[in-house]
């Protein structure tokens, strides 16, 4: 009679044992479907859809949709990742519509088909989409490197380590401050099915990152459905306020005592005044630096009929022969009719 119950002690206390321990670690495939599960309870997701490419590791797929289904209050819909990519669902502008409701898309890249399905998928809908986009981590900088993810994307990188005793996932945000520009990629968040994982090495080199980017966010963690995660507080679009030295031109009009130009090299000018004190606070702050040239047709800047632009704006949206160029007026809201 006592030998059910001595069983059961027993069991209970190999719960807690290495052996036991070491047994009973999910596969990478389960804990993907896991930390995807607590993401959408922390980041209140509740429309998903999960787009999968023609060779997908089906066993995940499957593992998500249950453990969504099942543990999660989102709504997920499967779609094929060269479906969302067909033509089929052109929506005007050149912008494409899925046939998914959803406030966040999903793709496990684990090929480089993938990565550049997702990419064609990526480039034809709105930039600022919410993705979560599930990658093992030795291959994030090499798959994501050649896509162009703007400034202000949405994307966030679930970097899994390939290593089945690690139960970590560590979050990124990954952007370019430019087409073409290094990848920039930051510490967001990790998630932790074991407690004690968190403080494994393999989320150092992504930690490091938060140093170097001084961010200072709080980080806010909570214990979620399977886990725990843990997250950076506020937009992490406001968070990319480095601009790394990109160069930026500028057309800029003289308005003593706002802007008052002195001529520079090469026809360029230099900006003091109110206005251009500002704007080279902007450029600590924001880290670039810019060069500056006076309007050519001394107009503030205003739509013609025909769709093109005038004064400094025109100077700004007409030369596109430069490295980069942004759009910095000294001044904005005057109306023009021309
Ligand atoms: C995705 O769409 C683009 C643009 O229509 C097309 O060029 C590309 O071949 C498509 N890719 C696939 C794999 O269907
Ligand atoms: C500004 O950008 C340059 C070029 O990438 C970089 O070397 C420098 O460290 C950056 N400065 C700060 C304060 O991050």
């Amino acid at each position: 009679m006592l030998l059910p119950a001595l069983h059961t002690f027993l069991a209970f206390l190999s719960l807690f044992g290495p052996t036991m321990k070491a047994a009973s670690v999910p596969s990478n495939q389960e804990l993907t479907a896991m930390m995807l599960v607590d993401y959408l309870e922390f980041f209140h997701h509740l429309r998903v859809c999960l787009l999968v490419s023609e060779e997908p590791e089906q066993l995940w797929v499957r593992q998500a949709v249950v453990r969504v289904a099942r543990a999660s209050h989102a709504f997920l819909t499967v779609l094929r990742l060269n479906e969302a990519n067909s033509t089929r669902h052109h929506h005007g502008e050149g912008r494409r519509h899925l046939p998914c409701e959803r406030d966040l898309l999903l793709a496990h890249l684990t090929s480089r088909s993938d990565v550049h399905l997702f990419g064609q998928v990526f480039a034809s809908h709105a930039p600022d989409a919410s993705w979560l986009l599930l990658v093992p981590a030795p291959q994030v900088t090499r798959r994501l490197a050649n896509l162009y993810l703007p400034l202000h994307n949405r994307v966030t990188v679930a970097a899994y380590s390939p290593d089945v005793t690690s139960t970590s996932v560590s979050l990124l945000q990954c952007y370019h401050v430019s087409e073409g520009d290094t990848l920039r990629l930051q510490w967001f968040g990790a998630w932790h099915y074991d407690r004690t994982d968190i403080r494994n090495a393999f989320h150092d080199p992504w930690r490091k990152t938060r140093v170097e980017e001084n961010l200072d966010a709080p980080v806010l963690s909570r214990r979620v459905v399977y886990g725990v995660l843990e997250s950076l507080e506020g937009d992490p679009v406001l968070r990319r306020n480095n601009l790394h030295g990109i160069h930026l031109r500028c057309s800029t009009i003289s308005s003593p005592p706002r802007t008052i130009l002195k001529p520079a090299k090469d026809g360029a000018v230099d900006v003091t005044g109110i206005l251009g004190r500002a704007y080279e606070h902007m450029m600590q702050v924001a880290n670039f630096t810019s060069t500056c040239f006076a309007t050519k047709d001394g107009q503030w800047g205003g739509l013609r009929k025909d769709g093109t632009w005038t004064g400094m704006i025109g100077d700004i949206v007409s030369g596109r022969d430069g490295h980069c160029s942004g759009l910095v007026g000294h001044h904005a809201g005057t109306k023009q009719s021309s």
